[in-house]
């Protein structure tokens, strides 16, 4: 399966295929063996890098791998800095692919990593988590994140390709995997309304990764939906904004509970809960809270976000790259599959939505 991401100059193919196909990927993709330099963290490596090392071996690359700590703090300045030493050291020229294999900390991190170096090194992003292969690898938003705020400094850059592997999500843990289907969630209500009821019709078998074909089926729809949103507004100058659904609490949890405390997933789908109860509280006749509260209630949230005080969560979302002077902005849903961003929600409306996702 490959979906187009269609971007001029800078298009480029999302593969769900084997991560065996990368060299010759990389071969279509016209890079032409030499250096490349892999970046990956500890849980990825010990199941998938020794075979793709062979595998670029094989087709004539020499690969310096760089193994870092998995999780999220490890998007920060100074595992940066450990990718700029080693790949400065090491002498890497315009020619030199960076290879991300992991999840979206990876992705996003050797991503901003490949974007500044040397003012831009060929990237290839090879998603190993739910969330990074039908969001995170797909579209070019690569960051770091500050102590102000979640993904603060970053830059757009979109990736030679994407190869995701469905099979690797067999060794993601089910903790993982479940916060990955936020991602799958959340590009149903934005924006497919068939994907919605497919997570619907097959709610059980998807949210616990049993029935392999449904699973692969919907990972593809979901990069779809993805694609799509990039395809019209690769910068987030307006609509690819909607993919921030549930984001404005998620990203000010994650900062104030402490990046790795709640999984991007869990944070996306509490986010999500407080932004259906806004969205309903507007636009009562049009949505079926019930119908899509069910769904969004079937992703596991391990701790209790309740713990988090809505005046340090609030305050924190002051910091969100969505808004404008001291407008906290917001993606509401009109109807489900139809998002919109609005600055237009009070504080005290804003306190009993967190309060409602933290009840449920
Ligand atoms: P992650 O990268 O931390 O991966 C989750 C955990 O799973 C890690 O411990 C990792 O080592 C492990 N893992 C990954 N793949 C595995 C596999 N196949 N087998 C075993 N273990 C595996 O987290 P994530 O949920 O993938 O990504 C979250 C990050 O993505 C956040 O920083 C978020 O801001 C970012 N993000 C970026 C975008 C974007 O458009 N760039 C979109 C959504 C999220
Ligand atoms: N995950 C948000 C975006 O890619 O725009």
């Amino acid at each position: 399966m490959a979906v187009p991401v269609d971007l001029g100059a800078r298009s480029y193919t999302v593969y769900v295929r084997s991560l065996s196909a990368v060299p010759s990927l990389m071969k279509e993709a016209g890079l032409e063996p030499g250096r490349c330099l892999l970046v990956t963290d500890e849980n990825v490596a010990a199941h998938y890098r020794t075979p793709l090392v062979k595998g670029l071996s094989d087709a004539g690359w020499t690969v310096r791998s760089l193994v870092l700590p998995p999780g999220e703090e490890t998007k920060s300045a100074s595992c940066l800095h450990t990718i700029y030493d080693e790949a400065l050291d090491w002498g890497v020229d315009r020619q030199t692919p960076v290879l991300a294999l992991g999840g979206g900390v990876i992705g996003d991190l050797a991503g901003f990593a490949a974007a500044t170096l040397l003012r831009g090194l060929p990237l290839v992003q090879l998603p190993t988590s739910l969330l990074a292969q039908v969001d995170a690898s797909v579209g070019g938003k690569t960051a770091i994140n500050h102590s102000t705020g979640k993904n603060l400094i970053g830059a757009f850059y979109q990736p030679q390709f994407v190869c995701a592997d469905p099979t690797t999500l067999d060794t993601l843990p089910m903790r993982e995997y479940t916060s990955g289907m936020a991602e799958v969630v959340k590009h149903a209500l934005i924006k497919d309304p068939p994907l919605f009821a497919r997570l619907e019709d097959n709610l059980v078998s998807v949210m616990t990764h049993k029935d392999r074909a449904v699973a692969s089926s919907v990972l593809e729809q979901a990069v779809r939906v993805k694609a799509k949103v990039v395809n019209a507004d690769e910068r987030e100058k307006g609509r690819r904004a909607i993919l921030n659904f549930g984001h404005t609490f998620a990203h000010a949890l994650e900062r104030v509970a402490g990046y790795g405390a709640f999984t991007h997933g869990e944070a996306v789908a509490l986010g999500m809960r407080a932004g259906l109860y806004l969205s309903h509280q507007r636009h009562p006749d049009s949505l079926n809270r019930d119908r899509l509260d069910h769904v969004i209630d079937a992703i596991p949230v391990q701790d209790d976000p309740s713990a988090v005080p809505f005046p340090e969560l609030y305050e924190a979302m002051s910091a969100d790259k969505k808004n404008q002077g001291d407008t906290i902005r917001f993606v509401l849903l009109r109807q489900l599959g139809e998002a919109y961003l609005t600055g237009e929600v009070p504080k005290q409306q804003a306190r009993h939505a967190w309060n409602f996702a933290c009840s449920s």
